[in-house]
């Protein structure tokens, strides 16, 4: 190892920057959140450090620099574009035993600036030792998305409960038992929502023994397949959860992403055969959830649209089981970018309707007459079996035959296929093809742009893609 990781407390500790400019400038700025006492050396001064001067945040010394400047610091940067100067003030801070910073000459550097993800009072220093400082910038820009923001109060929050914790506890065992409890319970999720004042009295109940462990769902929309489409909160929750009860219609990559020793439900449904009845996956999240756990409850697409979530929610506020929902990318709104199809298109379509080809069992009709006016564009969830029917309907309420037709088939996926047609051919294309679920149609003008706009048959995309785009025109 190179450099040792350590974190320093600067409050108040002597600094010394040599130089006056921009890059000076950064330097003290970074001192000066940590708090330390930073002067400055350099025979002139950008107008931002003269401020900082003029608001008693620094000390600056206008002179060029000589050993004297060093005496009583702890650390040096040389932030100067003057090789010459910069080599000086290595050599003798190095001589001093002086930690010292040559900006952008790595050789010169008894300590360097780590990239940081800051979540104060969490921080995560990277450093790539000085050989690929943008590599270790994008190591942190990752990091950045999967550490979530509520990270920062829950430390400040459970800093706060530590001698609370080391009065009651006094092995460290039992302390570390108590931590990691409360890691586990829903004080977490407590301050991602913003109700401190909750996990407050959670985090006071846990430590008087008084409070049972109480279990939540989140119930989260998985996007129609890409992993790619997932939200960072899908994710996070996800890898959070003790219990994650799924249908088919969450692909295998985005199951691959849930919390490695979480318990898996399937309650899959599939067209005809509903392996799980609703009222039962209803009453499943309510004793998961009454037993403690923390509940992903993951589905297809928008756990809104089409996705049955209204009616588990409503269910668990009828048990007051805690809940949070997070929207997911919609199959039609996924499909259409894969496919290179604009929902809506100020010359073609000025309205979109999201329909669903599997109605209610009391066989109540859709309203076919507002579903063949024209200038719109209907995405139709679950049309495949019922496509001579839609086909029929449309027509018959005066939707032209050549209405151009896509049919997409495991949108956003490996597996995508895309078979473009017009309304007068729907339903012995989706035959002549053997379209399988999932699938979803989009009708109206828009669907012709697929034909100028697909993308994944270019460029780099086509990797990702195994099959190959199937046009029927
Ligand atoms: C029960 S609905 C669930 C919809 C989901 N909640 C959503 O917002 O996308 C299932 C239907 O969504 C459509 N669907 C979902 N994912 C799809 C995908 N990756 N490709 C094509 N259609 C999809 C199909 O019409 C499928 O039959």
């Amino acid at each position: 190892m190179q450099y040792l990781p350590i974190f320093t407390k600067l409050d108040n500790k002597p600094v010394l920057v040599v130089g006056g400019g921009d890059v000076a400038l950064r330097k003290c700025r970074a001192f000066l959140k940590a708090r330390a006492s930073v002067t400055l050396v350099a025979p002139e001064f950008c107008s931002e450090l003269l401020e900082h001067a003029s608001n008693n945040e620094v000390i600056l010394t206008q002179a060029y620099f000589d050993e004297s400047h060093l005496d009583g610091k702890m650390l040096v940067i040389a932030a100067t574009d003057n090789e010459s100067v910069n080599n000086t003030v290595f050599e003798l801070a190095n001589k001093r035993n002086v930690f010292v910073n040559v900006v952008d000459d790595q050789p010169k550097c008894t300590f360097i600036f780590p990239s940081i993800v800051d979540r104060d009072p969490i921080t995560i220093a990277i450093s790539s030792a000085g050989t690929a400082p943008v590599l270790a910038r994008r190591l942190r820009e990752k990091l950045e998305t999967l550490i979530p923001q509520h990270i920062g109060p829950l430390a400040t929050l459970v800093g706060s409960f530590r001698d609370n914790v080391k009065a009651r506890f006094k092995h460290f065992a039992d302390r570390r038992q108590f931590w990691e409890g409360v890691f586990d319970s829903s004080v977490v999720s407590k301050v991602q929502v913003g109700d401190t004042q909750g996990a407050t009295a959670q985090l006071h109940g846990m430590l008087d023994a008084k409070a049972e462990p109480e279990g939540e769902v989140y119930v989260v929309g998985a996007g129609p397949g890409d992993p790619e489409l997932l939200t960072l909160k899908a994710l996070q929750l996800m890898q959070q959860a003790d219990v994650v009860v799924y249908d088919y219609l969450v692909s295998d990559e985005i199951m691959d992403l849930v919390r490695r020793d979480a318990d898996l439900i399937c309650v899959g449904k599939r067209l005809g055969n509903h392996s799980v009845k609703q009222e039962d996956t209803n009453q499943l999240l309510v004793n998961l959830a009454r037993q403690g756990k923390k509940v992903c409850r993951i589905k297809g697409g928008d756990p809104f649209i089409y996705g049955r979530g209204g009616e588990e929610v409503q269910v668990l506020a009828q048990h007051d089981v805690r809940y949070q929902i997070v929207p997911g990318i919609t199959a039609a709104a996924g499909c259409s970018a894969y496919a290179g199809i604009p929902l809506t298109h100020r010359d073609h379509a000025q309205a979109i309707q999201f329909v669903t080809g599997h109605c209610k069992k009391d066989g109540q009709e859709l309203d076919w007459p507002s579903l063949a006016k024209p200038n719109q564009t209907l995405a139709i969830y679950m049309g495949v079996l019922k496509s001579p029917h839609i086909q029929a309907q449309l027509i018959k309420y005066g939707r032209d035959a050549s209405t151009p037709v896509a049919i997409i088939e495991n949108g956003t996926r490996k597996e995508q296929r895309v078979v473009r047609t017009h309304l007068g051919d729907l339903a012995q294309q989706i035959e002549q093809h053997h379209i399988v679920s999932p699938a979803l149609l989009i009708i109206g003008e828009v669907a012709a742009l697929h034909e100028q706009l697909a993308w994944f048959g270019s460029s780099a995309q086509i990797s990702s893609f195994a099959q190959p785009l199937t046009d029927v025109a």
